[in-house]
Parts: C-alpha cells; structure tokens; sequence
C-alpha cells in the first residue's frame, strides 16, 4: 500500500488544517521508507521481516553477538528473479543491500555490518547438483557446508576444499576464500568456482565466468560481497579420498618449551618433505597450569595411510612428552568431515545446534610471507602474551590458530597473487587470533579488544619491513582502519577491484563498513 500524497491534499483545506497535515506528513515520510519497501517486497510476493514483526528478532540475529544490528528488514526470497527483484526494491529507495547465506560473518556483514540494511536471506535457495560425467556442481548460495558435503558424497562420491565447521555458510566462505585441509591440494574455495549466477546492483541476472563478464569473474573471487549477490555457484569437484587420516596431538608447555615448540612448528611447515595430500594447524589455547600453553597439532591426511606417520613423526620426535593420548583416526571421508567438526554434518540435525549457534568474540588475523620466516623475537613475544596475557585477560575462551597454507606443494600458491581477487597467495600460514567471552554470551568483556590486539601486535612489532603479512577477509575484523584493510585484504589488487566496482555498482548499493568503493 502506497502512502497517500498528503501534501497535494492540504493544499485544498484551510490552512491550518494544512499545517497539521504537513507535520503528519513529515511523520509519514520520516517513518514511510519501511512501509514502502514493505509494501513493495508484498507486491512481489516476497517474505520480510520488519523490527515491528515477531519473527524479526530471530531473523535478525547476529552469529557473533558482541555486534547485534537491526536491519530495515530481512528479506527471504526462493528465486534468483526474487533476489533481483528484492535488491531493486532496495536501490530505488536508497537502502543497501547485503547477502547473507550462512550468517557467520566475524563482523555481523551479513547483516550489513552496521544498522539499516536490507538484508537478502539465500537460505530459500538450496538446491545442490552434481553432474556425475562432468562432475561440476551447481550450488544455491543459500547452503551450509555441511549440507554440501553430504549432498555432494552422496550424490557422487565427490568433495570440495572447504573449512571445517557445517554451519559455515557457501555465500561468504567461497566469496573470500575458503581454508581446509585439502585446500593445500585442491586450493581454496573460491578456486574451485568456475562459474556463478549474479544478481548485479541494477537487479540485472547475469552468469559470470571465465568467458562471460571476465572481470566481474575475478573480482567474485575473493570480495564477491561488494559486486553482487550471487544465487549458484558452479564448482569443479574432486574425487572424495577413500581413507583420510584425522589427527590430534596435545601438549601443554611452560613458556620456554613453547617458544621452542612453535619455532620447531615453523620449521616443519617449510619442511619440502610435506606433502599437498596433508593440511594441518598448530592450535594455542590457555595451558594445564598456571603460565603453561597448550599445544594442539590437529589436520589431515589424504594419501595411503601407511604412509601418514613418517610425515609427522620428525615434528613429533622432536617435541616434548604429549600430554594426552594422541588421537589418529582411519575412516571414510565423511566421518573425516565429522571427526573435524566435532559434530554431525547436517544443518537440519539438532544435535548440530543451528538454534544456539553463537559466540561473543573479537578476532584479527595475519597471513605470513612465505619468504620470511616469523623471528625468534616475535615468537617469544607471542608465547610471552599467552603465557600471562592469556592467564590475566577475562576473555578467556582464546585460541591463537597457525593454519598451514604454504609449503612448497601448496596448491593455493600455485595460482598467481593476480589470478582472481585473492591476493595472500605466497603465505606459510594464516594466523587467527581469537577471544570469546567466557560464557560465549554477552556482554564482551573490555580486555577482550586489548588482549587480541596484544596478540597480534606481538608478532608485527617484531618484525622488520620485510616481513610482508596480509589479513584473511574471512576472519574479517571491523576494527581495521581503512588504510589497513585496503592493504591487508587486497594488496595489489584493490585498485583493479575499485575499477570493476565503478563499472558494477557506481551507486554503490552494495555498501558495507569494508565494501570496496566505486571511483
Ligand atoms: C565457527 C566458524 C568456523 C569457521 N571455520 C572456517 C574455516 O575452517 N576456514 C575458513 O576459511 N573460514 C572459516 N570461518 C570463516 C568463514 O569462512 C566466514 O565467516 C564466512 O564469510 C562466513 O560465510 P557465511 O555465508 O556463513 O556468512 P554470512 O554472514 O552470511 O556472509 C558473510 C559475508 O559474505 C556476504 N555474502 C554471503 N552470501 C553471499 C552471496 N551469495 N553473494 C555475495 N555475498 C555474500 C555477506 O554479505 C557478508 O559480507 C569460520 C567461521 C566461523 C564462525
Ligand atoms: C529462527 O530462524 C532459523 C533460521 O531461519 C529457523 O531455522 C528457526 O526455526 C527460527 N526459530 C524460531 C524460534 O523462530
Ligand atoms: C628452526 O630453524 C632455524 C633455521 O634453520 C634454526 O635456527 C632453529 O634453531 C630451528 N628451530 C628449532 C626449534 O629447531
Ligand atoms: C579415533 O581414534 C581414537 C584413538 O586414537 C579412539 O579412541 C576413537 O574412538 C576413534 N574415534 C572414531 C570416531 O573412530
Ligand atoms: C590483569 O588484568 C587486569 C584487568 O583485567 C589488569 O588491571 C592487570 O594489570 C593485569 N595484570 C597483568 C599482570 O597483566
Ligand atoms: C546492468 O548493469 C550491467 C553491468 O554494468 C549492464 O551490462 C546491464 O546492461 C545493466 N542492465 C540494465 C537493465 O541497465
């Protein structure tokens, strides 16, 4: 329903029943954008929430709940025409418009990142294909990786590169990158794309690829949410490994022991007697006792298994006693995906937790130049954080994670740093350093910010300028300074990405706290 002109109407009254319209008026048009693009998304058939509605507050829940938003309304279209449909409606009345597939933004971007966006919800798109001759997959952006990873095994036998945790959503995690433990043989996420269905700013449909809409193709792979809204992505598929190996060892260390032990780790990811068939990271977290840093080696193998243990047994011979039992597990490839999880697959299983999945958390993160080691010096600052920051701060779920992405057989830096939008590609690790409150509810405590930027600074002031790091946009943090994350993000790449932006979206309706800015 349209408001009424309220103003061509007092026109016809006396004139102080034409000032009290004005004012009602202005009422009317200071409350009315809601009401119209409520009433547009109506005509089209289109579900929303709106703040006024009961089912608001659950659609507009943030995954991380240090930062709850609310949006103009949340939008919950079935079809591509519907998406283009729904981000129309909202550049004609001047309201960004963000995507939101799996919801676990580190900075509440699905939601827009900041109040008063209209959020486009995929999850009414969740079609899975697998073409059994080609084995290309076309995927409804609306999915969750575990939901994936069943579909695609079951459907085919086949798997894609992919993070750990089910609950993760396509939309984000392929539009940024992508990080598993295959990924150092089959490459990130985004690698994997050859294609994608693309609602563009003007509402126009169109299919990118290598062929078609080349640049709009590249720019998708690595800072998709500035450029569109994508509804499928295409991917080319792998062959599921028959018999991965899952591994978890453990090891709680006094501050001198750690420091060496990180360094031993830093050795062994440049070790050339690593092979692509294994990924695996060095987890930190607070120790057994006071001061002490527990040590986690956790990963997997994709090769024969006979041949997994003397790829660890250098880095495990050389290291302290573990302090618990290790944990080596030979299964299918779906109870692989499990044993990582720490949970069953499906989005729909309650045991998997879709309705109080949340956490209360700040997290910045660093990719390492492959050409330059970490310093003793960092190291040691970094252990020495842990060690009585780590004990002191009252965020005390923290964990410092080293994800191996490098090595000299990774296949994430086999594709040049020019390639697609993703620019980290010479990177030994990408670190992620992360604190939640301690019951992973709010309120966030106020050392929290404090005792991760510690982290972090940990490693940069003791390096020299030649130690070139990046950040990861899937670990993506709110509080970079514009100049930081043009840099840390993108690199080389951003004003190339400014360009394709200018072309795509001049106006700029698809805007966010970290969007890339047309021209
Ligand atoms: C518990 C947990 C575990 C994680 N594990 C890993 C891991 O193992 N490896 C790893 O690499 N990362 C991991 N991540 C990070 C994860 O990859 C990112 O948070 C990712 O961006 C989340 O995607 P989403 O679709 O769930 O989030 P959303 O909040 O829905 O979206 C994230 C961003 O992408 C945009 N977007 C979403 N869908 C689309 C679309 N279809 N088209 C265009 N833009 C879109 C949104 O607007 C937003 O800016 C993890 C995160 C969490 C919370
Ligand atoms: C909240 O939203 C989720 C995701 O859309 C949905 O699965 C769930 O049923 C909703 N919960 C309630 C209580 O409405
Ligand atoms: C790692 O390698 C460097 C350079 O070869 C060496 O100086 C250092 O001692 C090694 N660290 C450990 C813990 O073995
Ligand atoms: C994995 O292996 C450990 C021993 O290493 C064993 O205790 C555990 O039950 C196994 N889990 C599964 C799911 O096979
Ligand atoms: C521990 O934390 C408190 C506040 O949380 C701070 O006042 C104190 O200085 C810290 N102590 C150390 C040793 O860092
Ligand atoms: C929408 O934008 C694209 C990309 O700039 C352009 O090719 C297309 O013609 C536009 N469509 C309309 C209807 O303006």
């Amino acid at each position: 329903m349209k408001p009424p002109n309220l103003l061509t109407m007092a026109n016809k009254l006396n004139p102080l029943l034409a000032l009290s319209l004005i004012i009602l008026c202005a009422a009317a048009i200071a409350a009315g954008s809601d009401l119209t693009l409520q009433s547009i998304l109506d005509d089209d058939g289109i579900a929303a929430y709106f703040a006024d509605q009961p089912d608001y507050q659950n659609a507009s829940r943030s995954f991380n709940l240090r930062l709850p938003l609310q949006p103009v309304a949340v939008a919950y279209p079935n079809t591509p025409e519907e998406v283009a449909r729904a981000v129309k409606a909202g550049a004609s009345l001047g309201i960004p418009v963000s995507a939101r597939s799996g919801r676990h933004s580190y900075a509440a971007y699905g939601l827009g990142g900041v109040n008063g966006h209209l959020v486009v919800d995929l999850s009414g798109i969740k079609d899975i294909h697998v073409d059994k001759v080609t084995g290309i997959a076309v995927i409804g952006a609306g999915n969750r990786l575990g939901d994936i990873a069943i579909a695609l095994f079951n459907q085919a036998g086949r798997a894609l590169p992919h993070g750990t945790c089910p609950l993760v959503g396509i939309g984000g995690h392929a539009s940024y990158g992508g990080y598993g433990f295959t990924s150092r043989q089959w490459g990130l996420t985004l690698d994997a794309v050859i294609g994608a269905t693309v609602v563009l700013a003007n509402g126009t449909i169109v299919e990118a690829s290598a062929l078609q809409y080349p640049d709009l193709f590249w720019a998708l792979r690595g800072a998709a949410p500035s450029f569109g809204i994508i509804t499928h992505f295409h991917f080319h598929t792998f062959a599921a490994p028959t018999q991965p190996t899952f591994f978890n060892y453990f090891w709680s260390l006094p501050l001198d022991q750690a420091v060496s032990a990180i360094s031993l780790y830093q050795n062994f990811s440049f070790s050339p007697a690593i092979p692509k068939e294994i990924g695996f990271e060095l987890n930190l977290f607070t120790g057994t006792n006071e001061g002490e840093i527990k040590l986690n080696l956790q990963g997997s193998y994709y090769g024969s298994p006979e041949n997994f243990e003397p790829i660890v047994e250098p880095f495990l011979n050389a290291m302290p006693d573990q302090s618990t039992e290790p944990q080596v597990n030979v299964t299918s490839w779906l109870e692989n995906q499990e044993l990582l999880a720490g949970t069953t697959l499906a989005s729909t299983d309650p045991s998997t937790g879709l309705a109080v999945d949340h956490d209360t958390f700040y997290t910045k993160s660093l990719t390492t130049p492959l050409d330059t080691p970490m310093s003793l010096d960092a190291i040691t600052a970094l252990a020495t954080w842990m060690s009585v920051e780590g004990w002191n701060t009252s965020a005390k779920n923290w964990f410092v994670q080293l994800e191996l992405y490098g090595g000299i057989s990774s296949q994430i830096q086999t594709v040049p740093s020019d390639a697609t939008a993703y620019v980290n590609r010479n990177s030994l690790w990408t670190i992620q350093f992360y604190a939640s409150s301690i019951d992973f509810m709010p309120p966030y405590p106020e050392d929290g910010i404090p005792f991760v930027d510690g982290l972090y600074n940990s490693v940069t002031a003791n390096e020299p300028d030649a130690y070139k790091y990046g950040a990861y946009a899937n670990y993506i943090d709110p509080l970079l300074t514009s100049e930081e994350w043009h840099r840390l993000y993108y690199g080389s790449n951003y004003d190339r990405l400014r360009q394709i932006k200018t072309k795509f979206d001049p106006t700029g309706v698809f805007t966010f706290p970290q969007s890339i800015p047309p021209l």
